[in-house]
């Protein structure tokens, strides 16, 4: 990748988005937007204070941005975004001890595929793209396409963004308090 297509992803990933608000985008999931099972992943937390469900559609609509950007297949980045962690469970409730390869971190992607193929009509594209979306943490499930790529970097990226927001809405408030006793 060079420096141009550096700034390109970095200028997608920095804009504010509003998917909603997006022709193309919500032509290519607004079944899936609507539908019960999806929407249900609104009851589940993912990371921060982010639900499943916002973190999918942030997913999606990024590698939508991303795929279209680079001339890939912008639909099946956008569709196996949404489904991407349709595991359906709230994974911090999971107490009982397992193997470490038997973790929510490495299973939940082949949970999520067989939901999605339960529900859905999924191309091998999009299977791809939720089965292998944790790579490298699943070693040996090394994504195919180019789709699936983008998906696993900018699920990567949401994570990581919404793991630390609290923290970083929390120092933001601290130093705001902290000026203002000394001012
Ligand atoms: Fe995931
Ligand atoms: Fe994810």
């Amino acid at each position: 990748m060079n420096k141009v297509e550096n700034k390109q992803i970095r200028d997608i990933l920095s804009e504010s988005i509003s998917p909603i608000e997006d022709k193309r985008y919500m032509y290519y999931v607004s079944d899936l937007i609507e539908n019960e099972v999806v929407l249900s992943m609104k009851n589940f937390i993912q990371h921060g204070s982010t639900t499943c469900y916002d973190h999918c559609l942030s997913v999606s609509y990024y590698s939508y941005k991303i795929a279209k950007k680079f001339n890939l297949d912008a639909k099946s980045a956008a569709r196996a975004g949404l489904l991407h962690d349709l595991f359906l469970y709230d994974w911090h409730k999971v107490l009982e001890k397992k193997p470490l390869f038997q973790k929510h971190g490495f299973t939940h992607p082949r949970t999520a595929l067989e939901n999605a193929c339960k529900y859905f009509n999924l191309n091998e594209i999009e299977k791809d793209i939720i089965e292998k979306h944790m790579w490298p943490l699943t070693l040996r499930k090394v994504p195919k396409y180019k789709e699936s790529v983008v998906v696993t970097m900018v699920d990567k990226y949401c994570s990581t963004k919404e793991t630390f927001s609290p923290l970083v809405e929390k120092i933001k408030k601290l130093n705001f308090i902290t000026r203002k006793q000394y001012l």
